[in-house]
């Protein structure tokens, strides 16, 4: 074990000690050794959570604001959604690979606040109230999401939190909820939209109940202001950066070069405890070829992002349930090493992007963004990766999408080749080995 292994896995095991100890020891033991440990340079939000990103389901792209249970029963937002939804997770192997939160969107809520004062379920589509389906999730091992805006009503119109902070984050506290996506709409100043990211968080540390909370901050605030994102990292555990994902290519494309773009700014922030949201993922649905799934699926790993599906997994295909199940693309995403991945370079239509991982390891991404023709082969050298040292002075290279084989071992100065479909890509893994592992491999394959 390495140094910087043993660094990270300090930070991995620091939930439940102290703020202080917490900070002191991590902090103090990190700095000291100068390793790499996947801490940014700012610390962030210490509630202990999301030290890997969250992952689960949101009803928000697939459902949006179906409130028509009448004629909809079956994909209005209702209680029953959310236990078909959470039954399915339990027994169908979704919280067996990690995707564990089962999160409400907007339009739960009735539209006025109860005699105190309180936010308050629809009652005619939520008839048992939050606390009840709480309790439900956590009795499938699951945990449950909500959704509230900082301003005076959220994005749909329902009775915003501008005013409420406390009440609301204690209510959700008392309700059992273990999220809050806390939406950016209708917030009449900056200072009351920064203000109100801020007391929110604060609230639900107060309650003392363990409490992810996602935010819309930095989104809110473009492009007028210039998000601090060593301010938002300190208050929240995921933002999103960018305008709402679409079930589209085009909203995929948009959403990955608005990252690439701005990743000398967004990446460096993302670790441990806070990260980037480029929001839902959309596998699954209708707008997406199953090269473009795939696509998603590897660059949502390299980027760290929130893995908080959206789409109905009570007749999903078993290839995206495959897909969106892959243990080795999750493990990725999960890495503990928590640094985000960036675009390498991009070049006759095709993009690179890589990660660096635990244990030297690298996540490598081909992205073939070309829309006309057939496959088409891109050759990568192999010191251009991982900057220079990813194969040095070898490696084994695994492709992970868009299917598992290993591909062998490969010296440093060697190249490889690949081929990727129109709007596909190819993801790679590469393990740096040693010389004496690769000459016994040589020397086995030539047996
Ligand atoms: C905004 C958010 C979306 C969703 C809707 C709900 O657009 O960005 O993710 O929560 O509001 O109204």
């Amino acid at each position: 074990m390495t140094l910087g292994n043993l660094c990270c896995m300090m930070t991995a095991m620091v939930r439940p000690v102290s703020r202080v100890l917490r900070l002191g020891c991590v902090l103090a033991f990190c700095f000291q050794v100068l390793v790499p440990c996947g801490l940014p340079g700012a610390w962030g939000l210490d509630n202990g959570l999301a030290m890997t990103p969250t992952m689960g389901w949101l009803h928000w792209e697939r459902f949006m604001c179906n409130v028509n249970c009448q004629e909809e029963p079956d994909s209005c937002i209702s209680e029953k959604l959310f236990q078909q939804i959470a039954e399915i997770m339990a027994s169908d192997g979704w919280k067996d690979v990690g995707y564990e939160y089962i999160c409400i969107d907007d339009c739960w809520m009735a539209p006025e606040r109860d005699s105190k004062g309180r936010l308050q379920a629809d009652p005619k589509r939520f008839p048992g109230g939050i606390r009840h389906l709480a309790d439900y999730v956590h009795s499938k091992g699951l945990k449950l999401g909500i959704y509230a805006d900082v301003g005076n009503k959220t994005c749909a119109g329902f009775p915003g939190s501008f005013g409420y902070y406390d009440i609301d984050a204690q209510t959700f506290a008392d309700w059992g909820v273990d999220l809050l996506k806390f939406d950016g709409c209708y917030c009449d100043s900056i200072q009351h939209l920064a203000e109100g990211y801020k007391q929110m968080s604060l609230a639900l540390n107060r309650t003392g109940r363990s409490i992810v909370y996602s935010c819309e901050w930095p989104l809110y605030m473009r492009p007028i202001f210039k998000p601090n994102y060593t301010e938002i990292r300190e208050y929240c555990n995921h933002w999103r950066n960018f305008p709402d994902i679409y079930d589209s290519w085009e909203s995929i494309k948009n959403t990955l070069d608005w990252t690439s773009s701005n990743q000398k700014i967004i990446v460096p922030v993302a670790g441990p405890g806070g990260w980037n949201d480029p929001d839902m993922l959309v596998i699954g649905n209708f707008g997406l070829s199953r090269d473009q799934q795939i696509t998603q699926m590897a660059l949502w790993a390299i980027m760290a992002a929130p893995l908080l599906m959206s789409n109905d997994l009570r007749s999903i295909s078993p290839e995206a349930k495959a897909l969106l199940q892959d243990k080795d693309v999750i493990a990725i995403n999960q890495d503990r090493l928590g640094k985000q991945g960036y675009q390498l370079r991009k070049e006759d239509n095709f993009e690179i992007w890589e990660r660096p991982l635990l244990n030297l390891a690298w996540a490598v991404a081909i992205v073939n963004l070309k829309e006309i023709g057939g496959p088409r082969s891109y050759t990568i050298t192999l010191t251009s990766l991982g900057r220079g040292l990813a194969c040095n002075p070898n490696c084994l290279i695994t492709e992970l999408l868009p299917e598992k084989r290993k591909l062998g071992f490969y010296e440093w100065t060697s190249s490889l080749k690949t081929q990727i479909n129109p709007t596909g890509t190819v993801l790679l893994r590469l393990e740096r080995t040693s010389s004496a592992q690769f000459s016994y491999s040589v020397v086995s394959d030539s047996l």
